[in-house]
């Protein structure tokens, strides 16, 4: 596994998460799996990892050499074996991706190296793997060097599989870029990278992959055939044969309420009571008024376009106003969204509580003590919260589109209550209904509530289909 993120090191978004634990589950299955990832700077090495006595070495293109030291993580809970790759220039800073445009290119060049120092760790070790796995953009350039630069054919011919977790990042520079990756300006590479008068890592990384994975069956449908796809759907559509779409899972020794260490108390569908304890502490941890009667609607996700929390900050006030509820939001990302959360938390005090910020244990305590979970995200290629949220017994609400289309059983009617409540339009409109639909039935047909909390914590969602459908594409591309 090449990855720009691992759980609970390098965390971004759900790509750690799942990078983290579909090892751990090929890894319990008795394949031999070694993950790579970069040492940024915010990682601090431990004196239980195993430094490397070799370095690697990689040739630069102003002919100097940069060098990378390799750890050795041990993971007591996992038999994955886990290496960082420390190189202070490309990885030292703390920042994983780029927060504006004028550091893309900087940014750029660390997946570059990144990409050639997991080649080279490959080259330098006597150990061949069976397959690569890629995910995104970031390392979705190793399959464009095995395919068209590299010239060991023990390298050269290994299968490479690529995930693709979110097609809206792809890489994009401009051509000066390869002098950097020192790939050549062939007709082949330019024809392979090239999109609209710059290079596309991503684009190249789907044609020179040997097959193609998208984090859900949904989304894998969506990329080809809708404008998802962000301008890469017909290099998809040229791909078609190869791509599957399978369900990312969750670790359910991590996520499970029955079990889980960060909330205070632990529940199960059948004793529900420590959920009432998690409802009363989540609500004095946020300075909420604590009462049971009142619904909580959670929100944990990065404040980006694609989270749509703009369509909940548009009907805030309408909500408090004619509504009894309460809402938690755990989060960061565009300044303008967290000021907006910010000030409703002051005007709604002991209604609203806020938390501008990263935290491994809060997530927890929020699926375990709301009542409803918000996801009314644009785009949601797969989507693991709202999959956290149905076992934690909290009924997600969320926008019909990719991977929670895949997971959430819509409510239709009382004898269809199904898991979760969905809305068709990406529209503060249709949430709003959502929200009033789910107040109805917390309040006044609460056994229909009970019914929808029962079926959403009984799915199982563990890897346990998805890492058979893992295990196939791997045979299937060698
Ligand atoms: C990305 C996607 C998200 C998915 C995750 C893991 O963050 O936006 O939907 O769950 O990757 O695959």
């Amino acid at each position: 596994m090449i990855s720009s993120e691992i759980a609970p090191y390098a965390k971004v978004g759900g790509l750690a998460d799942v990078v983290s634990s579909l090892s751990k589950e090929l890894a319990q299955r008795e394949h031999e799996v070694k993950i790579i990832c970069p040492l940024y700077g915010f990682i601090a090495t431990d004196s239980n990892w195993q430094e490397q006595k070799d370095l690697l070495s990689l040739k630069m293109n102003d002919s100097g050499q940069e060098f990378c030291r390799i750890w050795r993580v041990n993971e007591c809970e996992s038999k994955a074996a886990l290496y960082f790759l420390e190189n202070e220039k490309y990885f030292g800073e703390n920042q994983i991706y780029h927060t504006n445009e004028a550091n893309n290119e900087k940014i750029g060049q660390r997946f570059v190296f990144f990409s050639r120092a997991a080649i080279e760790f490959c080259r330098h070790s006597e150990w061949t793997p069976d397959i690569i796995h890629c995910h995104d953009w970031m390392t979705g350039i190793v399959p464009i060097y095995l395919k068209l630069v590299e010239k060991d054919e023990r390298l050269s011919e290994i299968p490479t599989v690529l995930t693709i977790h979110n097609i809206q990042h792809q890489g994009i520079f401009d051509r000066k870029m390869l002098d950097f990756a020192q790939m050549p300006q062939t007709p082949l590479i330019i024809e392979t990278l090239g999109f609209e008068g710059s290079i596309n890592f991503l684009k190249g990384g789907i044609l020179c992959s040997k097959k193609l994975i998208a984090v859900s069956e949904r989304y894998a449908y969506e990329i080809v055939n809708t404008k998802l796809g962000y301008g890469l759907d017909a290099v998809l559509g040229s791909r078609k044969k190869d791509l599957i779409g399978i369900l990312n899972g969750i670790d359910t020794t991590i996520w499970n309420p029955e079990i889980d260490q960060y909330i205070p108390k632990n529940f199960k569908v059948d004793d529900m009571s420590g959920k009432k304890e998690c409802k009363k502490f989540l609500q004095r941890h946020f300075n909420l008024e604590e009462r049971e009667d009142i619904a909580i609607f959670a929100v944990v996700a990065r404040l980006y376009w694609q989270k749509g929390l703009d369509l909940l900050l548009d009907i805030i006030p309408r909500l408090m106003n004619e509504e009894k509820l309460q809402i938690v939001v755990l989060g960061t990302g565009e300044s303008d969204w967290e000021e907006r959360f910010k000030t409703f938390a002051l005007e709604y005090e002991g209604q609203i509580g806020v938390n501008i910020g990263h935290n491994q244990r809060l997530p927890h305590l929020i699926e375990a003590g709301s009542d409803f979970f918000l996801m009314p995200s644009r785009f949601e290629p797969c989507g693991l919260s709202q999959m956290y949220s149905m076992v934690y017994g909290s009924i997600p609400i969320v926008h019909a589109t990719g991977g929670l289309i895949d997971t959430v059983e819509p409510y239709q009617s009382k004898t269809m209550p199904g898991t979760g409540f969905m809305f068709e339009e990406a529209t503060s409109e249709a949430l709003y209904k959502a929200i009033l639909k789910a107040c109805d039935i917390f309040y006044h047909n609460n056994n229909i509530y009970r019914l929808m909390q029962v079926r959403g914590m009984k799915k199982d969602f563990s890897w346990k289909k998805s890492v058979e459908k893992h295990e196939n594409v791997y045979l299937s591309a060698q």
